[in-house]
């Protein structure tokens, strides 16, 4: 995305970072996160690279290591949160798209990217996820679904710019498997079988 629009969407996290672990607390959204969990975390595995890792929602529900674990989060503020409650984990303030250009060759078991983060992604990137990949590694990436947008934190200028950017079509050339999971498109390469049917 533009660095205007990144730049927004960074201030826009800084703020929320406040009262995020609140604004998600409750049963209705601990429920999605156990649901998600229950496809994801049996995948989670070796070194684990957390996209977009927010206030450390995988760590809360994922036992790692502390030296397989990078996150990398261009919201100082949510970085904070996750340092506060996972301190020694390394995180790296960053988006995505500029940390993919400075550390070129690390590679991973796990990719992830959840509730909404990949979203946010340049589309230029989405094939840059992939070379991150060992040959066995899966990676679980959720975009937000077409024609959904987080509107609580949003004004509908800012959604319009979104939906606009993001490139459904490339998404379903450039992953092995999509499927929609609550409001959100998830790009998978973990085997159909064990993916709720489409
Ligand atoms: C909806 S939150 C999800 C946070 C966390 N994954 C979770 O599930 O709780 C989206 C996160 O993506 C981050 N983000 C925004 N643009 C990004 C980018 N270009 N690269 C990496 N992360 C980004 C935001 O700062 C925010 O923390």
């Amino acid at each position: 995305m533009s660095g205007s629009e990144q730049d927004r969407v960074q201030a826009i996290y800084d703020e929320f970072a406040k009262n995020y672990d609140d604004h998600y607390a409750s049963a209705e959204f601990q429920e999605e996160d156990l649901a998600l969990f229950k496809i994801a975390s049996p995948w989670i595995r070796g070194k684990v690279l957390d996209l977009g890792c927010g206030t450390g929602l995988t760590l809360s529900y994922n036992d790692i290591n502390k030296d397989a674990y990078l996150g990398v989060d261009p919201s100082a503020g949510m970085l904070e949160k996750l340092a506060a409650k996972f301190p020694g984990f390394t995180t790296v303030n960053s988006t995505f798209e500029q940390w993919n250009e400075i550390d070129k060759d690390s590679k991973f078991d796990t990719i992830l990217g959840l509730f909404g983060a990949p979203a946010y992604f340049a589309k230029e990137s989405y094939a840059e996820i992939l070379q991150r990949l060992t040959p066995k590694g899966h990676y679980f990436l959720m975009f937000y679904k077409p024609g959904y947008f987080p509107a609580h934190i949003y004004t509908p200028e800012d959604i319009e710019a979104a939906k606009a950017r993001i490139d459904y079509d490339l998404i379903n050339s450039t992953f092995e498997t999509t499927f929609i999971f609550t409001n959100y498109l998830v790009a998978s390469n973990i085997p159909k079988e064990f993916l709720p049917a489409r």
